[in-house]
């Protein structure tokens, strides 16, 4: 916490009457007459710049160390607090409030007022701005948009990941029924792993954390009673990588494996990333990542006092759960393929995905030839309990449709209602595919591996310079096909064409054909509506 600019800051706002703040004359916020609740109108101004001022009142619950754990938040996020007032107590009062002015750009400010929203009774802000006081009030989902005046913003390249940090829940501030809330060395570890996570930017190594003996005896207890059930209930794309993972992450019992590792391993096979994350992610946050190959990953482990529960995902869900998969390229496509429908979409469609993602990635099952189900799902594979459920109780397993499974409740605390296969990951993809199509966005987008950004196909011009480049690979396909199938008899000539011709069918009125002599005009809206 700094104290610089507390001299002058500090006058800027003083308490009158019983409940209400207010602003002095001459300060920078005179013209305010009152804070709104921003969070409560689903509001805000146009978004501060860095380094901009914003002015922050909560109010406390009525609970020992309230004050403590809110202003932890500022230390968690890095945030410089120019200065601090507390409203003093009336005797008779049950709550204390607190004025705060912090100096933060807009996503940081984003996220402070999310973590303290779940520490205190309620928070108002206002930006420290004169600028802003004729401003019209605009939705945070439009603000910082690209291309698209109104459309939300979303990371264009890999390095955008440093501004979507919103860790919706835990972090270093765990609630009351965490197992680890009572323990103060737990709590103190959790800081260490947020602070990681916290200052972690792209490109930078993932720092290697030394394990205690505590951490490294619940992992090895978890490890092994998992490590039970994979062989038989496991899909063969899971089983697949186990030896790799043992050989070159060291995936052993008494050994938890380093993050940084994983990551390297996983971008050899198939281009995914990790990044250490403090806690959840918002959904919206979490899925963007997906689309530049980039897992979010925690780092912590979940408390000793019981290895076969935690409430939130831990480095045994990460390692266990989901790392297998992601090293398989149909899978790590799968997950790509989430996170690019994600980008630019409706809050309403990001729930959809979220939930698609859910009983999928994380809950999702395939059939296996014989008829037997078998998992793939992270949240499965990472629970000794549910995952023996999950393939006993075949009154609720349903086949994969993501316009009814988008509609069924994600549950956190207990078994799910419903799980849900398909017969292979290709099954799943293709039927997300359908799905994304359906998702309203004025633009299509494409991942761009060698600059590591998001091609934004907005217009005839963006979409011939990718089909031109795609015709370089497809030659280089055709070429090859040729030379094989001159050698090879049994080679699936006519399958492979009709899996090329069916890859570049377009619904609508318009037909592929027709799109044969694109418009290289700059200028084609009107085209992309009806290739929507
Ligand atoms: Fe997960």
């Amino acid at each position: 916490m700094s104290a610089s600019g507390k001299s002058f800051l500090g006058l800027w706002l003083y308490r009158s009457g019983e409940r209400e703040w207010s602003v002095k004359q001459g300060s920078p916020i005179h013209k305010r007459k009152e804070f709104a609740d921003r969070e409560t109108t689903k509001s805000c101004p146009a978004p501060p710049s860095p380094g901009d001022r914003t002015a922050i009142i909560f109010t406390l619950k009525n609970q020992v160390g309230n004050l403590a754990r809110a202003l932890q938040v500022f230390q968690e996020l890095g945030i410089n607090v120019m200065h601090i007032e507390l409203q003093p107590m009336d005797p008779e009062a049950t709550q204390a409030d607190v004025l705060v002015d912090i100096e933060c750009d807009s996503k940081r400010l984003q996220q402070v007022i999310r973590m303290l929203k779940r520490e205190v009774a309620s928070v108002k802000y206002a930006s420290v701005d004169d600028s802003a006081e004729d401003s019209p009030v605009t939705p945070f989902s439009v603000c910082s948009s690209f291309d698209f005046g109104d459309m939300v913003w979303f990371p264009r390249k890999i390095s955008d990941l440093d501004k979507t940090q919103n860790v919706l829940m835990y972090g270093s501030a765990l609630d009351a029924d965490h197992p680890g809330f009572k323990d103060p060395v737990y709590r103190k570890r959790r800081e260490q792993f947020a602070a990681i996570a916290n200052s972690y930017k792209h490109g930078t190594p993932i720092p290697k954390v030394q394990y205690t003996e505590e951490e490294i005896k619940t992992w090895g207890v978890v490890f092994n009673e998992l490590h039970k059930l994979y062989a038989k209930h496991a899909v063969p794309e899971y089983m697949e990588n186990w030896p790799l993972l043992v050989k070159y992450c060291g995936y052993r019992e008494d050994n938890l494996p380093q993050l940084q590792d994983v990551s390297n391993f996983l971008k050899h096979k198939t281009g995914f990333q990790l990044r250490p994350v403090a806690g959840y992610l918002s959904p919206r946050d979490f899925l963007a990542g997906l689309a530049f190959r980039v897992f979010h990953c925690t780092q912590y482990i979940r408390h000793s006092s019981d290895p076969f529960y935690t409430p939130e995902p831990d480095c045994c869900h990460e390692l266990l759960g989901h790392m297998p998969l992601l090293a398989n390229p149909s899978f790590a496509q799968f997950s790509q393929e989430i996170g690019l429908a994600s980008l630019g979409a409706s809050d309403d469609d990001i729930d959809k995905l979220a939930t698609l993602y859910f009983f999928t990635v994380e809950f999702g099952l395939c059939k296996q030839v014989d008829g037997s189900f078998k998992v793939y799902g992270a949240g499965l594979l990472s629970s000794v309990a549910e995952l023996q459920h999950a393939i006993s109780a075949t009154n609720k397993i349903k086949k994969f449709d993501p316009d009814i499974t988008c509609r069924e409740e994600c549950i956190i605390t207990a078994y799910q209602n419903a799980y849900y296969f398909t017969d292979s990951f290709e099954e799943a993809k293709e039927k997300m595919r359908t799905f994304a199509d359906s998702i309203q966005r004025p633009f299509g987008v494409r991942y761009n591996p060698y600059t590591q950004s998001v091609d934004v196909l907005s217009n005839a011009k963006k979409i011939t310079a990718v089909v031109s480049e795609l015709r370089g690979d497809l030659s280089l396909v055709c070429s090859a096909l040729k030379k094989v199938s001159a050698m090879d008899e049994n080679l699936d000539v006519d399958g492979i064409v009709n899996l090329l011709q069916t890859s570049v069918q377009v619904s609508g009125e318009r037909s592929p054909a027709s799109l044969g002599s694109p418009d290289n005009s700059d200028n084609s809206q009107g085209s992309n509506k009806e290739l929507q």
